[in-house]
Formats: C-alpha cells, sequence, structure tokens
C-alpha cells in the first residue's frame, strides 16, 4: 500500500492504514506461536475423527476408536470385581484360622467385615462396636463366648440363643426371683455379694449371707470367684464390666427376672464368606485373643486341605 513507512519511534513498517492519524504497526504472530496454533488446530481435527466429540441428538459422534467413557467405566468395574471375585475365592479357600498367615488376604477381610459390620452390627452393637445395655462391647478382652478367631466365627456363624439353629450358643439363666428359687431377701443378699466381688460395695452380713447363695446357685454357671464361664456365655462378675449392669437395681432385676441375650444366626442370613470377613474384623478390634492350641482331631484336617488352594 502506498502509505506504508518506517516508524520513526520503533523503526518498525506501518501496514498503511491509518485512522484519524493513528497507524497500525506490521508486527506479525511469532512463527512458533503461530505452528503451535496450527498444530492444535491438526489435534483438534485429529481428535474429533478418533474419539467421541461432536453432539449429535442422541449421543455424540462415535469417533473411529469406538470408546465412550461409559465403555472405560464398565470395564474398570469388571477388572475390579475380579479382583474382588479372587480376593473372596481365596478367602473361601482359606479357614478362618489361617487367615492370619496372609497379611495382605487378612487385611482384605478385615475391610470387608468393616464394610458388613455397618450394614448389620451396629444397630445392636453400636458404631465402633462399643456396646450398649445388653450389646457387648466387642472391642474389649472380655468375652462371653471366646475371642480367638474362630470361636468368634463360631458365634457368628449360629448366633447366641437363636431357635432353629441347633449349634447356636445356648444357656438360660434361671430366673431366680420370678421362679421362686430365691427369695426377695435371698435375692438381696446375692446381689451384696456380686457388688463386693466387683469392688462395688464393702464386706457386709447381707454379703456373707449372699456368699453362700452365690455358692449354692451361681458357680456351676459363673464360677467360684464370679470368674464367668464361656462354656455357657456367663459373664464375668468380679470386674468393672457389665453386660446389663452392675448397679443395685439392675443386679436384682438380672437375678430376679434373668436375661436371654439373643444374636441372630448370621450363617443363615450372610454368605459363608462375609460372615469370615465379620469374623477377622471383629478379632482385629483389640480384644482378639491368639487361636489356642488347636483341637489335635479337628484342625490340622481342613488346614492342611485349605493351604494348597489358598497358594
Ligand atoms: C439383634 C441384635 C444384634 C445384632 C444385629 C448383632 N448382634 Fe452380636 N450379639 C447380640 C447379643 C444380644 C449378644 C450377646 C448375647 C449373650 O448374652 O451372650 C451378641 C454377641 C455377639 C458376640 C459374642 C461376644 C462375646 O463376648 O462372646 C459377637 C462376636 C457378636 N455379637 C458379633 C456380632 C456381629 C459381627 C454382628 C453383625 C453381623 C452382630 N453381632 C449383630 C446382639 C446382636
Ligand atoms: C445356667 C447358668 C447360670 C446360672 C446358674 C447363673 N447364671 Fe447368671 N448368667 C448366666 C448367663 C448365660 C448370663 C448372660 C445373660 C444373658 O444374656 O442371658 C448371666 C448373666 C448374669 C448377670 C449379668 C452380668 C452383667 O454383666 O450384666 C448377673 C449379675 C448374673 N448372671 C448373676 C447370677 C447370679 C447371682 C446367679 C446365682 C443366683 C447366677 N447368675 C446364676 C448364666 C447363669
Amino acid at each position: 500500500m502506498a502509505n506504508k513507512r518506517i516508524d520513526d519511534a520503533t523503526g518498525v513498517e506501518t501496514v498503511g492504514h491509518e485512522w484519524d492519524g493513528i497507524e497500525e504497526l506490521n508486527n506479525p504472530l511469532p512463527r512458533w506461536w503461530l505452528w503451535t496454533f496450527y498444530a492444535c488446530i491438526v489435534f483438534a481435527i485429529g481428535y474429533c475423527v478418533v474419539y467421541p466429540a461432536i453432539p449429535m441428538v442422541k449421543s455424540a459422534t462415535a469417533g473411529t476408536f469406538g470408546w465412550t467413557s461409559r465403555g472405560a467405566l464398565a470395564t474398570e468395574m469388571k477388572a475390579a470385581d475380579a479382583s474382588r471375585a479372587g480376593l473372596r475365592a481365596a478367602i473361601a479357600a482359606t479357614s478362618v484360622e489361617q487367615l492370619g498367615a496372609d497379611p495382605k488376604l487378612l487385611r482384605a477381610a478385615i475391610e470387608g467385615g468393616r464394610a458388613a459390620f455397618k450394614v448389620n452390627c451396629v444397630q445392636c452393637h453400636g458404631a465402633g462396636a462399643a456396646g450398649a445395655k445388653g450389646y457387648p462391647n466387642l472391642n474389649d478382652d472380655d468375652w462371653l463366648w471366646g475371642g480367638d478367631i474362630a470361636t468368634i466365627h463360631q458365634t457368628l456363624e449360629h448366633g447366641v440363643r437363636q431357635p432353629g439353629d441347633d449349634a447356636t450358643r445356648m444357656s438360660q439363666m434361671p430366673a431366680f426371683g420370678r421362679d421362686g428359687i430365691l427369695t426377695a431377701a435371698q435375692v438381696q443378699d446375692v446381689v451384696s455379694h456380686v457388688r463386693v466381688i466387683s469392688g462395688q460395695e464393702k464386706p457386709s452380713a447381707s454379703a456373707q449371707r449372699g456368699a453362700k447363695i452365690f455358692a449354692e446357685n451361681c458357680v456351676v454357671c459363673h464360677g467360684a470367684n464370679g470368674e464367668g464361664n464361656r462354656m455357657v456365655g456367663a459373664p464375668k462378675l468380679s470386674d468393672a464390666i457389665w453386660l446389663y449392669g452392675g448397679d443395685r437395681a439392675t443386679l436384682t432385676e438380672t437375678v430376679t427376672n434373668a436375661r436371654y441375650g439373643v444374636m441372630p444366626a448370621w450363617g443363615a442370613r450372610l454368605d459363608p464368606v462375609t460372615v469370615k470377613m465379620l469374623a477377622a474384623y471383629v478379632h482385629s478390634l483389640g480384644g482378639g485373643e491368639a487361636t489356642l492350641a488347636p483341637a489335635p482331631q479337628a484342625a490340622p484336617a481342613p488346614a492342611a486341605a485349605a493351604a494348597p488352594q489358598a497358594k
């Protein structure tokens, strides 16, 4: 154009346009910028061709790769299912006592148990398994029926005082007052004794009479010193941990009418792998006891059968 000239101040050529005395310098975009820009356009076109990109009425253009985010999710889910199925199969093939031998498997079982506990157990045992009146705390080492993993598993599988399950944990404390085995005064005396052995009261004449009643009526289940008996799920009475309560009124109620704590048999409600996971979780809570020397007739056979499959 005719009006092109070299600008005095900058030494750059103008493009030749002029608006009311204002002129434009000819400063083209840098090469590198332009080429990057062209490359982006080429990439975008390529992307639109191979991937779904352009919105249509029902979905987007398919793209020559046939990739969809939904398809990618389905693949991921299938992979996750497959890995979980592998874990579940490994847990199924491992006896509950042997779970601890494989730390990775044990960890997976505990995590699975934690999830199942939230769904099935918190309504009675409380969040964090802290327990409530009538529902034992599962975090401590005070066990009614036993705290090694196989025993916990057995308790879960068959429940407690669950009708219709032959292997359920069964026992019934007599209703000493209601059934007229002890008079109201005798109940008070034996309650005094229980409060003495649990360190809540000083020895008294009432407690002394109660000790004799205790020896005659209670030691068969609760033990000579109130130490409890896991064979019948009889709680330890000489500690500060109470299933129902250690105050006089609650003890009177317990001895007068007895309790009959019931827990469902989870073996009938949940699949075997989930029950194993729950046993591993409960065992991991803090009070879990080491598996005692296995009873020779029972343990070695399943352990030997499970070991090769677990690998
Ligand atoms: C309907 C209420 C209820 C639900 C739900 C429940 N439990 Fe229990 N559970 C009980 C009662 C009651 C006892 C104590 C029974 C007794 O007196 O021996 C108990 C006892 C136990 C024991 C034995 C504790 C010991 O000291 O020996 C374990 C372990 C246990 N529950 C675990 C579980 C797990 C795991 C779940 C979930 C799968 C669960 N419970 C769900 C009511 C329940
Ligand atoms: C046949 C066995 C048996 C006999 C006998 C028995 N108990 Fe029990 N006792 C149990 C069982 C089992 C429990 C658990 C309660 C439940 O959930 O049913 C229990 C629970 C208790 C509790 C509640 C403890 C707590 O932590 O809240 C007290 C207290 C108690 N018994 C006192 C006595 C006294 C006192 C006698 C004797 C007069 C006695 N028991 C006789 C089996 C027995």
